[in-house]
């Protein structure tokens, strides 16, 4: 996958506790002769066989590969309801009209995460109360959501940020104790495990199935809970507020006049998507094993780089999901800052990405929401340095080398551009 830009020479290398041998070109002028893309669904034959069955089987819309997906979600994380939509995004929107926040309400959470929790919250006349996050795991601590709780406070949002598990067990004893809601946002988070339970385990958390994510189902999102009276107001909500769907009325024969209980969205998805999530769920523990093991690697290799750091993992007991590599880019140490990193990276056919852009940071947020400087340091400080790497189970170790390789050879400063981890044989 490696061509020769320049004269160069291989090297037989063995890496750390993999003990595998490669052939590690480490000089200069080298890439990849195809892109590596930084993320990529693991969509197998059967998957594409699977949606093909549906396609011919006649029932296209939300039927019974929907209903499927919900009962082994929940059956996997152990919650009593699971209701799929369209999207994480969409079921953040209709969990916050399910519990009824109103203009004015505050919701507490991270800016570091994808802006789509903070439009939801606006869009129904809420105030985000953004907490920091901490600098190296970037996630929020029970400490910061507390002191961002007043009165006005309707609902926390914490981020299971790349399928690392927030410290769970003091966040539901600070909401219990100050009588507000606790939704987990679990996008990255589906097979993650806190102190040995399942994310989505006796609480409240949804799951995104979008296309980036463990497994996808194109795009859609689950939402699991224990609380069946907020699932079946999310239900009604999800298709017209009409309390019942197409698949419903075939299976149950209930009148197809169905009314409105009260007015709701159009957010069902779809069994052609479903289906596809659905043959995918059974490989969920071995695509999140491969991502663990290509996870270690990239640990192991980027050691040796200073000033590319990987985020560190919770300190208490837990099963990351590996959703997403992220780095930050530290130019005081590598001598690069993170845009030009990017480039030189995809000039070498290295994709990457940025997970996130802090929520406060975009445009319409600074003007309308400013925030005062230094207040979320540590989201700052990530925000403009952090870099998605590529990582997704089909990858090949060498692929792990070929971004390593390519870093050490784009950073001014790369005290690693010669040196290799492991043991010279
Ligand atoms: C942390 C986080 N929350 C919510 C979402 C929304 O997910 P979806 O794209 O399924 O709407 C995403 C999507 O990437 C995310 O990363």
């Amino acid at each position: 996958m490696v061509r020769k830009n320049s004269a160069h020479k291989n090297s037989k290398k063995t890496f750390g506790s993999l003990g595998k041998f490669v052939d590690l070109p480490y000089d200069h002028g080298l890439m990849r002769e195809t892109f590596l893309p930084f993320c990529k669904a693991p969509i197998s034959e059967a998957d594409i066989q699977a949606v093909v069955a549906v396609l011919r089987s006649g029932w296209i819309t939300t039927g019974p590969k929907v209903a499927e997906l919900e009962r082994s979600i929940a059956t996997r994380c152990g919650a009593k309801e699971a209701v799929a939509a369209t999207s994480a995004t969409a079921l953040m929107h209709l969990y916050l009209q399910a519990i009824g926040l109103k203009p004015g309400d505050e919701v507490v959470g991270p800016s570091m995460t994808w802006v789509s929790t903070p439009n939801m919250v606006e869009l129904l006349g809420g105030r985000n109360v953004f907490v920091d996050v901490d600098r190296d795991t970037l996630l929020a601590s029970p400490e910061a959501l507390e002191a961002a709780i007043t009165a006005r406070t309707k609902v926390v949002i914490p981020v299971h940020y790349t399928g690392a598990p927030v410290d769970l067990d003091p966040i539901r004893a600070l909401c219990a104790r100050k009588g507000v809601h606790l939704l987990e946002d679990a996008a990255h988070a589906i097979g993650t495990h806190y102190k040995g339970r399942e994310i989505g385990m006796g609480g409240t958390a949804i799951f995104s199935l979008h296309p980036i994510k463990t497994i996808t189902s194109g795009e859609g999102g689950v939402l699991v809970t224990d609380d069946s009276a907020l699932a079946a107001k999310i239900r009604g909500l999800r298709f017209h507020g009409l309390a019942v769907d197409a698949h419903d009325r075939a299976q149950q024969g209930r009148s197809p006049q169905a009314e409105v209980q009260q007015p709701g969205y159009k957010q069902n998805m779809p069994d052609m998507n479903a289906v596809l999530a659905l043959s995918q769920l059974p490989r969920l523990d071995s695509l999140i094993a491969r991502r663990q093991e290509l996870a270690t690697l990239y640990r192991e290799q980027l050691a040796h780089i200073d000033g590319v750091t990987m985020l560190a993992d919770p300190k208490w007991s837990h099963k990351h999901a590996r959703h997403l590599l992220v780095v930050r880019v530290d130019e005081r140490r590598c001598g690069m800052e993170r845009s030009a990193f990017m480039e030189a990276l995809k000039a070498k056919n290295i994709g990457t990405g940025i997970h996130f852009l802090a929520s406060h940071t975009h445009r319409w947020y600074r003007e309308n929401r400013p925030e005062p400087a230094g207040r979320l340091a540590n989201t700052d400080w990530n925000s403009s340095r952090i870099c998605t790497l590529p990582m997704f189970p089909d990858m090949a170790d060498q692929d792990v080398l070929d971004v390593v390789n390519a870093i050490k050879e784009v950073l001014p400063k790369s005290v690693a551009k010669v040196a290799v981890t492991g043991v010279a044989r």
